[in-house]
């Protein structure tokens, strides 16, 4: 990815479960596909809004939010020292780039919490997944979005599989990696207390899709009931 952002193409061979490598092309993750654009472009943020993305890889989506706002204070977390660099000198202030959940935890409440990139794997495997959710979900704001793209390629629920990254004769990982389909998702946000929106996403994996939760208002306290005169 880093040699991709020094403007040399390239294709990394992505293995699953010991299967095969896939080849993907690095350049999916340095630019926002029409359907990414037009889902961020439907969210509306207040002034100022406090924007989390989790995993935010080359920062390819808050480069896109902060291009249309000046205003918003971009927070990102990326586990690569490369990656998270590159993202440093490529959002302008005010941005905070972070290794890990613990030190982005503080810079909420969010407005708005991006797991992009089939990026709900990032929070590992199912307790620790439904763990991570309730945690974000209790960092938003009140009326803030988190917006997930997750899929799976077989099987239902919650799953968690292997994966290792093939580049130029090197091995990374294996790593583990986390999808969901969209009962698990709906079933796991609207515990939280979310509402759900589903959506295609056109990524080229063909089986993602986004959940878009919208953490609810508190109810409202009903009045007291009338007393007869
Ligand atoms: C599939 S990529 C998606 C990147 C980005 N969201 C996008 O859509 O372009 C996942 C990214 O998450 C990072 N990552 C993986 N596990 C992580 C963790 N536990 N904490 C922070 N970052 C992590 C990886 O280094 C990688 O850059």
């Amino acid at each position: 990815m880093l040699e991709a952002l020094a403007g040399r193409d390239q294709t990394f061979g992505l293995a699953l479960n010991g299967s095969p490598p896939i080849a993907m092309p690095c350049r999916d993750f340095l630019r926002l596909r029409q359907d990414e654009f037009d889902l961020l472009g439907k969210i509306t943020l207040p002034l100022a809004a406090r924007v989390l993305d989790y995993g935010c890889g080359a920062g390819r989506h808050l480069k896109h939010l902060r291009a249309a706002r000046a205003d918003i204070h971009c927070v990102g977390i990326e586990a690569c020292d490369g990656l998270r660099a590159h993202c440093n000198a490529a959002v302008a202030s005010p941005a905070t780039f972070v290794a890990n959940w613990q030190q982005a935890r503080n810079e909420g409440p969010f407005d708005l919490i991006l797991l992009m990139g089939n990026g709900l794997g990032v929070l590992g495997d199912e307790t620790a997944a439904r763990a991570g959710l309730r945690e974000l979900v209790d960092s938003m704001a009140t009326g803030a979005r988190l917006v997930i793209e997750t899929g799976l390629w077989c099987g239902q629920g919650y799953r968690t599989n292997t994966l290792e990254i093939h580049h130029k004769g090197r091995r990374d990982g294996p790593f583990r990696w986390g999808g969901a389909d969209r009962d698990w998702v709906v079933q796991a946000l609207e515990v939280l207390g979310c509402e759900v929106t589903l959506s295609d996403s056109r990524a080229p994996d063909d089986v993602l899709f986004f959940a878009v939760a919208t953490k609810r208002r508190l109810p409202m306290v009903p009045p007291p009931a009338r007393i007869p005169l």
